[in-house]
Order: C-alpha cells, then sequence, then structure tokens
C-alpha cells in the first residue's frame, strides 16, 4: 500500500474518491470545490443520517470519476482524531473488496496546529483498517478482499514534515498489524520459540540488541517462578530480552506477558472459549511492535524490553496448586491456583529489570485478569499506577490514538489477601473481590518504589465480534498510545 499527498484532486488518477463531511454540509458543495464538476445525487439526508463513520457508495453518471464513498464525520463541534480513526478504518473496510487500485481521499479541513497529526493518523488508520489475517483460509479469488494500492491524499500540506507524518503513520500501523497477526496465529504455531525467532528478525532489521534465555540461563539466573509456570509444557520457555538506543541513559523498561497459550494449567479453565487463550501473549506482542516502531523512528531514548515467553499447560511435569515456587528477587510464592499464571512469570521479569536496569519507568502490559474484563468490559483497558504524573501524559497521548483505558486504584489494604500461610505470599486474593487490583498488587510487590505503569489488557487486546472499523481478533491495544507516549518523553 503507498500513501501519499497530492495537492490538486484533478491531476490525480483515481477510481474512487473518499469524500468525508459534515452533519449538514453540502455534498455537491464540497465536491464542486476540489473537483469543479458538478455532482447530482438524489441522496437526501432522510437517507444518509451522518454519524461517523457511516459511509455510502455512490455512482455518478458523468463526471469522472464513477465511484465515490461519502464518509460521515457526525457534528463538525464534536470532530476529534478518534472520530477521525474510527471514519478511516470504516472506509478502509467498505474499500476491501471493491476491487479499486486508485483511492483519492479528500482530507477534512482542521485546525492548522493539528494538521500533520490528523495525517500521520490518516495514513496508520488506512493501514491498520487493511489489515486481514486470512493466511490459514483458502478463498476463492473472487471471495479474496483486494486492497487498494495506491491512496492519495488530498491536502495542502507538503514537504518533509508532512512526508514523514504519513511514513509514521505507516510505519507504526505495520508494527501494530505484527502485533496483531502474532495474537491471531494460532497457538501451535506463535509457540514461545516463536516469539523469540520473531524478536530476533525484528532486531536485525531494525538493528537493536537481542537476546534469548532458555531454559538453562532462566534456571541459572534464578526466574523460578518462570520455570514452574513453564514446566508443564513440552514447549521450552523464552526469556526474550531487547535493548535499543543510548545506553547512558536510564532505560525505559518495556516488559510484557508472553503467555502463548493458558490453558489455566492443573487449575483448568472451562472450555467455553479455551480458544481465546492463543492471546493470552498480547502485552508481548505490544512489546516487539514498539520495539520495531521506535527503533523504525529512532526515537533518542533508551529502550529495553523483556517478554518471559510460556505456554501454560497441564501434564505430570506440571505445577500445582499447593506448590511453592522461588521468584528472582528470594521471596516464595505459593501457587493457589496455576491458572494465575500471568503475575508469576511477570514477577520475575520485574525483578531481572530492576536488577540488571535501574530501570526509570517500568511500562508493563499484560492479559491480566478475567476481572478487569468484568469491571471495564472491552473498550476500556485497565490503567494502574504508583506514579500518578505520567497519568497526564497517557491521557494526552490517547487523544491522539482512541486507545481509552481507566485508572483503578493499588487499594493497600488489600494486600492483606495475599498473605499466605506456607509461603511469603500466595499468588490469588479472595475469590471474587477486586481480583483485577489484588493481581496489580501482587505485581507491585514486584516493583516497589520504580515508577510503574501496569495495562490490564485482557478486556482491549481481543475482539470477538468483527465490527465496522475493526477486524475480529487481536487488537494490538497500546502499541500507537505507547508510540506517542514515548515520543513526547
Ligand atoms: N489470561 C488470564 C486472564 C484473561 C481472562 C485474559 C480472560 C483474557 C480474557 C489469566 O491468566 C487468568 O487466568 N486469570 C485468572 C486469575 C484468577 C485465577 C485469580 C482470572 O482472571 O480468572
Ligand atoms: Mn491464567
Ligand atoms: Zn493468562
Amino acid at each position: 500500500m503507498n500513501i501519499q499527498i497530492v495537492s490538486d484532486a484533478k491531476k490525480t488518477k483515481h477510481d474512487l474518491i473518499v469524500l468525508p463531511f459534515f452533519q449538514g454540509q453540502d455534498i455537491a458543495g464540497i465536491y464542486k470545490k476540489y473537483f469543479g464538476g458538478t455532482l447530482t445525487s438524489p441522496l437526501s439526508s432522510r437517507d444518509f443520517k451522518n454519524k461517523i463513520g457511516r459511509t455510502q457508495l455512490l455512482y455518478t453518471a458523468g463526471d469522472v470519476p464513477s465511484r465515490i464513498l461519502l464518509l460521515g464525520l457526525g457534528e463538525q463541534s464534536k470532530f476529534s482524531f478518534a472520530a477521525w480513526r474510527l471514519a478511516v478504518q470504516t472506509a478502509m473496510t467498505a474499500l476491501l473488496g471493491l476491487n479499486v487500485e486508485n483511492v483519492l481521499i479528500v482530507m477534512p479541513v482542521v485546525k492548522a496546529s493539528e494538521a500533520t497529526r490528523y495525517l500521520e493518523l490518516t495514513a496508520f488508520a488506512l493501514t491498520f483498517g487493511a489489515y486481514q489475517f486470512d493466511q490459514y483460509q483458502h478463498a476463492t479469488p473472487d471471495e479474496k478482499k483486494t486492497v487498494p494500492n495506491n491512496f492519495y491524499i488530498l491536502s495542502k500540506l507538503k514537504g518533509r514534515s508532512a512526508n514523514e507524518a504519513l511514513a509514521a503513520g505507516q510505519l507504526i500501523g505495520n508494527s501494530a498489524n505484527e502485533a496483531r497477526d502474532l495474537g491471531n496465529h494460532p497457538a501451535n504455531i506463535a509457540t514461545p520459540s516463536h516469539l523469540a525467532a520473531h524478536a530476533i528478525a525484528l532486531s536485525k532489521k531494525h538493528k537493536f540488541f537481542c537476546r534469548i534465555m532458555n531454559r538453562e540461563d532462566i534456571k541459572k539466573e534464578g526466574m523460578g517462578l518462570i520455570l514452574g509456570i513453564a514446566q508443564g509444557s513440552s514447549e521450552p520457555a523464552k526469556f526474550i530480552i531487547l535493548e535499543y538506543g543510548d545506553k547512558k541513559q536510564p532505560p525505559v523498561v518495556l516488559i510484557g506477558k508472553g503467555l502463548t497459550f493458558d490453558s489455566g494449567g492443573v487449575s483448568i479453565k472451562p472450555s467455553d472459549k479455551m480458544e481465546e487463550m492463543k492471546y493470552d501473549m498480547a502485552g508481548g506482542a505490544d512489546v516487539l511492535a514498539i520495539f520495531g516502531a521506535a527503533a523504525g523512528l529512532k526515537l533518542p531514548l533508551h529502550l529495553i524490553g523483556l517478554v518471559p515467553a510460556v505456554e501454560n499447560l497441564p501434564s505430570g511435569t506440571a505445577s500445582r496448586p499447593g506448590d511453592v515456587l522461588t521468584a528472582h528477587n528470594g521471596q516464595t510464592v505459593e501457587i493457589i491456583t496455576t491458572d494465575a499464571e500471568g503475575r508469576m512469570v511477570l514477577a520475575d521479569a520485574i525483578s531481572f529489570a530492576k536488577k540488571h536496569y535501574n530501570p526509570k519507568l517500568i511500562l508493563e502490559y499484560s492479559t491480566l485478569t478475567g476481572a478487569v474484563v468484568a469491571a471495564l468490559g472491552n473498550q476500556l483497558t485497565g490503567f494502574f499506577t504508583n506514579t500518578p504524573a505520567v497519568v497526564k501524559n497517557f491521557s494526552d497521548a490517547a487523544k491522539l490514538t482512541d486507545e481509552k483505558f481507566w485508572m483503578l486504584p493499588l487499594e493497600d489494604s488489600y494486600k492483606d489477601q495475599l498473605k499466605s500461610q506456607f509461603a511469603d505470599m500466595k499468588n490469588v486474593g479472595e475469590r471474587g473481590s477486586a481480583g483485577a487490583i489484588t493481581a496489580a498488587l501482587f505485581l507491585q510487590n514486584f516493583v516497589g518504589e520504580t515508577p510503574w505503569v501496569h495495562f490490564d489488557i485482557a478486556g482491549t487486546a481481543w475482539t470477538t465480534q468483527p465490527k465496522p472499523h475493526l477486524a475480529a481478533g487481536a487488537t494490538a491495544w497500546g502499541v500507537y498510545l505507547t508510540m506517542e507516549f514515548l515520543r513526547n518523553l
């Protein structure tokens, strides 16, 4: 997919125009402004309710081109980055399968100070919206959905910053799509070894450091929680380490839960929807994608990425409820349920980060709890932090990327729920009592005073139902948000 800016619609060869318009705007007037010709269509406002992302394909006679995709933007006073992202991704869904090669997109008129960011967002949304995961399906040629080759963005902006914005949007969009791929691949393909191989390939492509610790290395390092979770599977655990940038600065450490499959282990999950637990590595995929994008954009930062990649299965060698494991920091943990495995592998990764890297900030992404889905559903990530100063930075970033979150408290008094009779702590709190919070408190025990944000993406990393603007499956929640956050650091 090739995306470029054009300044003159009439000089650009295209076979479809995407024409966005606000409620109450005169479509024929907009058309005339850009294309000079007269657009005659019997479309009335009664046929088309102008809501964000509504589309209507018009076949027009006479004036070229013959196809116009009207794109509703809703009320002009409520227009936002979020509205444009939704609209562009919905337009892309409408374009897939139309068999058009060259698409001209008219940019809506926005504030001059935001115009470049709207360009980046357009490139991101086109790339993200074109994503399809169909590599395991044999489609006949007429079933195959084709992505238009060329997008011409009609805009007054030009020059280096405009082109850089388009390139950045595409790069981040492609990185997010790679994370979606990792989440959508079945667990028999996307194993810990597969994640490790992907990390190595990424590090070669973008020239950053990558080291894979295998079982022996993990044992020598003393990461007993990771080993305890991994020991039920014949897929060997991999501890992925990435490093990018200026080693003289204290790093931002990105940690992602990399459970390539979570059956629950001996405390096995109910079979309903268990197949979705292949996305339990979505946090790890986020970290890999953020690294690719950050290195691609040459961010002037020092970044460490850590992904404990593990499979959680029951077997004759699996850990049992009641087992006591020793964590990397020396603390002992009693397993109450083997299904609370994410916090275990993350605890070792957090302790490893603190021992080796002196992090100035830990950002950690995990599909950690069903409780956060019960509390916040699939539109809001659970956001926890011991450093309230970063909340505004993430809120600002979310205005661009529309990845929504809601802050939940690290309620100190609930720590009592993690007291164990037999070890320093147990791996779960009371059943049905603030499960997302007690999981975060478990992690906080290992984090200590280091500035840290925990994103519980169990609800937002995956969508079961396809939506007009979003394919079903993995969503790469957090990739764009974090890129925007890191750029503004
Ligand atoms: N990976 C799951 C959390 C999850 C649930 C992710 C639903 C995505 C959708 C996690 O490992 C888990 O099993 N958590 C348990 C914790 C419980 C046993 C304390 C849960 O939430 O049920
Ligand atoms: Mn689990
Ligand atoms: Zn899990």
